[in-house]
């Protein structure tokens, strides 16, 4: 039996391993996403085979239950509230591995030093995670509490004080609890309640465009609370699925650090988005509109266009009338890019996403790194709903709060027209000088509307 179990453990491995690599390409991560699957499926049944279960019957309520929830909720969720989801299930990951280090603890009441250890780090991984997640959940949703949006970053005098006196007592009271000192469980309580004070403390000062980070950082620390509690419970498949989750989340932490040009230290501690640094948007000029039917002139003529779609193509839903009108410009002789920035939208890949949903052909994809040396010799840039990830203030003017970071620089193609509905700002809240520059155009309006009215124009010619 052992030898089955061990077996199927590694087979499981194995799939995890080749999903997440397959992940990497558009092309074959939905792929990579079924295998992963499979592999997390034949773990959970070979564990509940291996076992000593307290009863099939409340197991089989709970994944019909959980399965419900799940089905529902990946139906109806909105394509625009993904990281919110996300961030919820980072978080019901952190809680499911603290009430499982509880449970060990509960049958043993006088456990070993090593698994005293890992419950201890279970429970402290897993319950900062948890209200992590849930104050970045409530922070991508924009939710008030008074006067205060919850979304920006808050910063108070004494915080670094708080903070470091909080890790104390966290130290202190994992040292006291491996000890066995203190009566039952009120160290164990007190330890619980100091990791959501951190999980909410730690998320707090962290705001604006930083979110992303946050969330792939929470994702990483749920992988590790999993990973922990696969030492409390002696289950080799967890121990490898949650470093496996850990690794992957802190390297698209990097990678996302990167795209920002922060480093994760700054990310943070640096209270980013508390004061909003308007940069030197003072006197911006003036925005100069243009028609559905002018554009339609400038792209007829255009032999190569760039488009540049950002968190509005998500609301708008737009990705079906951008392909359209790409496919008409290509009958037309022209050719056709689209420039993803890594954090564009509102999650990692939110934009390959909605572009492969519309079946944009992959090799029609092009990174920052490669368009902007090429972007002289774009006629035309259709910024469909983006704004902070093509704000030269990030290149220009350092006194920007998002100055540094990389942008793709629409600025320098012959034209560019900017789908938007207005002159609001985006997600970082600042002001946007490229709206007010004299190689661009303002085309307002909801950018599917304005496409599906570039589309009728090119289908009359
Ligand atoms: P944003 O800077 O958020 O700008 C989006 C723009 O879309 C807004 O200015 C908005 O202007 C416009 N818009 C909204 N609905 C629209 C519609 N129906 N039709 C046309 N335009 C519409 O977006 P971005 O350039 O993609 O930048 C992403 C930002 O989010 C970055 O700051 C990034 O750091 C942050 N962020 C990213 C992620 C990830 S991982 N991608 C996660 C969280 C946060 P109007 O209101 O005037 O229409």
């Amino acid at each position: 039996m052992s030898i089955f179990i061990d077996t199927a453990y590694i087979l499981s491995a194995l799939l995890f391993g080749l999903g997440l690599k397959l992940l990497s390409s558009p092309a074959t991560a939905r792929r990579g996403n079924l295998l992963s699957a499979l592999g997390m499926f034949i773990a959970v049944v070979v564990t509940l085979l291996n076992q000593q279960i307290i009863d099939f019957k409340f197991i089989a309520v709970g994944i019909l239950v959980g399965a419900i929830i799940g089905v529902l909720a990946a139906r109806l969720v909105a394509m625009t509230a993904m990281p919110e989801m996300v961030a919820l299930l980072n978080g019901f990951g952190g809680i499911a591995s603290l009430l499982v280090g509880w449970a060990e603890y509960n049958a043993n009441t006088e456990p070993t030093n090593f698994l005293a250890v890992t419950i201890f780090l279970t429970v402290l991984i897993g319950g900062v995670t948890f209200t992590g997640s849930i104050m970045a959940w409530a922070k991508l949703k924009e939710i008030w509490i008074g006067n205060f949006g919850i979304s920006k970053a808050l910063v108070f005098p004494g915080q670094q004080v708080f903070n470091s006196l909080l890790l104390a007592a966290i130290v202190a009271s994992g040292v006291l609890f491996v000890a066995d000192i203190g009566p039952g469980y009120t160290v164990f309580y007190v330890a619980i309640g100091l990791a959501f004070v951190l999980g909410i403390m730690a998320v707090i000062p962290i705001g604006g465009a930083d979110m992303p980070v946050v969330i792939s950082l929470l994702n990483s620390y749920s992988g590790m609370a999993a990973c922990a509690a696969g030492f409390v419970i002696q289950n080799n498949i967890l121990i490898v699925a949650g470093s496996l989750v850990g690794a992957s989340g802190i390297i698209l932490t990097n990678i996302m650090c990167k795209a920002m040009n922060r480093s994760l230290g700054n990310v943070l501690f640096s209270g980013f988005g508390s004061v909003v640094t308007a940069g030197k948007s003072g006197e911006q000029g003036e925005a100069q509109p243009i028609s559905v039917e002018d554009t339609y002139y400038l792209l007829e003529a255009a032999s190569s266009v760039a488009f540049v779609p950002g968190y509005g193509l998500a609301v708008a839903q737009a990705q079906h009338a951008v392909k359209e009108l790409a496919v008409l410009l290509e009958n037309n002789g022209c050719e056709v890019r689209f420039a993803i920035h890594p954090v564009a939208g509102r999650m990692p890949g939110h934009m390959n996403v909605l572009l492969a949903e519309a079946d944009v052909p992959y090799d029609q994809l092009v990174e920052p790194e490669d368009v902007n040396p090429i972007m002289e010799t774009v006629d035309v840039c259709v910024v469909v709903g983006a704004n902070d990830v093509v704000n030269p203030s990030a290149r220009d003017d350092e006194t920007s709060s998002i100055y540094g970071m990389p942008i793709i620089e629409v600025d320098r193609a012959k034209t560019v027209i900017v789908m938007k509905r207005s002159m609001a700002a985006g997600f970082a809240g600042i002001q946007n000088p490229l709206f007010f520059l004299d190689n661009t155009r303002m085309l307002f309006g909801d950018a599917k509307a304005s496409m599906q009215g570039l589309v009728s124009e090119f289908k009359r010619d």
